[in-house]
């Protein structure tokens, strides 16, 4: 997608489709003047009311403007930037619904929109373009396309040109952002890549020869333990639950130094599990498929990290990912047994299922104790309990540390991947008492979203300034639940709003 902004005069610019987008306090005001003066019928102003995301085209008109099609866009009322994102991936969506590849938008209010939604010139364009990167997403790498009729139509080309038109005033900012939102947006979809990617074409290699690849091309190390060294550090949590499978586990790490100063050293680990069948504690079979995303902690670290990377951030940034299919076998783990962590804690596993914690608890500690960060944050499709809690719109968090909380939530506000945080107080460690080993790794039934913070909680070593965020519910959208289908991309900018807040 090529992004640029224009200072030049609507009525010249060239597009498939030029978007005017208003909000329902400009639509009373000046959309009728703007309409009447492009010769269109007012009538439509009885249709349109502005609603965050509406579109609406319009055919006709004096012939003003050199656009083919004009559309109107809602913003809502205007005020909040969660309403100008969702203006942004609507648009995208109809563009590429109508496939359209050359397209404008008026931001001539930019300006004003940035003060009554509390905002900046840089961060609106930023969003923009990013929710044009969302609007427009396609999963369509393993479409073959054979049984089209027209040969172009299953793989769809997306928006090719997008065009910001806006004041001289705001140029400068208006670049600053589109720059960002093209680097964001561009992390978030190799964030969803990674998650639509099925267990038969993303294995623990597969993880690692990604983040390779992106270490290579942005200029920062990726080094990845193969079994034996895996072997080597202890870290039995991840091996037990690669017990099963027919492909080698990886761990792997993203290493990346800013050029000056470091702020702060901050190690992000994320949940790489490429297929959970539930292994011996099998899963029911309905929607088993949906486990194809329990990588995608893993992908919103990687897409983090790159995004800090091409962002220059001030920070030294550690990314973990410990990598595994979870698959039942005569050689998987049984539940009952009990396992050693790399960090020497013993833990019975009560459940193959929750093979999650195991392999973050080796994550945490070894990060923990081999770059002693001053923040370590994991995320997770840790429990299917966090949905029940949340739904499938939010992410539940728990933090150790109150300052840190704070920056969490207020992170998911800005950049509107939402969190709420949940207790971690001692009262649940009764859950995951065992009788034979140090923990157990399932708690029963109540408060599974919490048991699972207290588990990895054994794992940090006295870390006063850690974050577990389970992103089970927003992480995916099964089908027919909303406007997507599959991986979001949840929590890369999350990551990069926490990380910036950091810088
Ligand atoms: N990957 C799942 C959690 C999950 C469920 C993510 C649904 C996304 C959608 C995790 O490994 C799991 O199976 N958790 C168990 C824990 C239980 C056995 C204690 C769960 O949530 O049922
Ligand atoms: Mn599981
Ligand atoms: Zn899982």
């Amino acid at each position: 997608m090529k992004i640029s902004v224009t200072k030049c005069d609507l009525a010249l610019v060239e597009t498939d489709l030029l978007a005017l987008p208003f909000s329902s306090i400009e639509l009373e005001k000046e959309a009728g003047m703007t309409l009447a003066v492009l010769g269109f019928d007012l009538r439509v102003l009885k249709d349109f009311k502005a609603e965050a995301g509406e579109v609406v085209l319009l055919y006709g008109g004096s012939g003003k403007y050199s656009a083919s099609r004009i559309a109107l866009l809602g913003l809502g009322e205007g005020k909040s930037l969660d309403d100008w994102r969702k203006a942004a991936v609507s648009f995208a969506a109809r563009t590429v619904e109508m496939k359209l590849e050359n397209v404008a938008v008026d931001c001539s209010g930019i300006e004003n929109f940035a003060v009554s939604t509390g905002q900046n010139v840089a961060i609106l364009a930023a969003a923009f373009v990013e929710g044009c990167f969302g609007g427009s997403y396609k999963f369509d790498r393993l479409k073959s396309g054979k049984l089209d009729k027209k040969k172009s139509s299953s793989k769809s080309k997306g928006i090719s040109e997008l065009l910001l038109r806006v004041n001289a005033g705001a140029f400068k900012e208006s670049e600053k952002g589109v720059a960002e939102g093209k680097i964001v947006g561009s992390c978030q979809k190799m964030a969803r890549d990674l998650v639509n990617l099925p267990g038969n074409y993303l294995q623990a290699a597969d993880i690692a020869k990604a983040a390779e690849e992106s270490g290579k091309k942005y200029g920062y190390d990726v080094t990845v333990f193969q079994k034996k060294e895996i072997e080597a550090l202890g870290m039995g949590g991840l091996l037990a639950v690669n017990k099963g499978s027919d492909h080698p586990p990886a761990f792997i790490i993203l290493d990346y130094k800013p050029k000056g100063k470091v702020k702060s050293v901050v190690a992000l680990v994320g949940k790489g599990v490429t297929f959970d069948s539930g292994g011996i504690s099998l899963k029911p079979s309905e929607n088993m498929g949906e486990m194809k995303s329990d990588m995608s902690g893993a992908a919103s670290v990687m897409g983090a990290v790159e995004a800090a990377v091409r962002l220059e951030l001030p920070l030294h940034i550690i990314g973990l990912i410990p990598a595994t299919d979870n698959m039942p076998s005569a050689t998987a783990q049984q539940p009952g047994d009990v396992i050693t962590t790399h960090s020497g804690i013993t833990v019975e596993v009560g459940n193959t299922d929750a093979e999650g914690r195991l392999i973050l608890a080796d994550a945490l500690s070894y990060g923990k104790e081999k770059y002693k960060p001053d923040v370590i944050i994991d995320i997770a499709t840790l429990t299917g309990a966090c949905i029940v809690a949340l739904g499938y719109a939010v992410a539940g968090f728990f933090s150790n540390n109150d300052k840190l909380a704070e920056e969490i939530f207020q992170a998911g506000q800005q950049s509107g991947e939402k969190v709420w945080r949940m207790p971690l107080w001692d009262l649940y460690d009764e859950q995951i008492k065992s009788d034979v080993a140090d923990f157990n790794n399932t708690g029963g039934r109540g408060a599974g979203t919490v048991t699972a913070a207290k588990f990895l909680e054994k794992f940090i070593d006295g870390h006063n300034n850690w974050a577990h965020i389970d992103i089970a519910g927003p992480s995916f959208s099964p089908k027919g639940a909303g406007k997507v289908n599959g991986g979001t991309g949840f929590g890369v900018s999350l990551l990069l709003e926490v990380l910036k807040k950091m810088s």
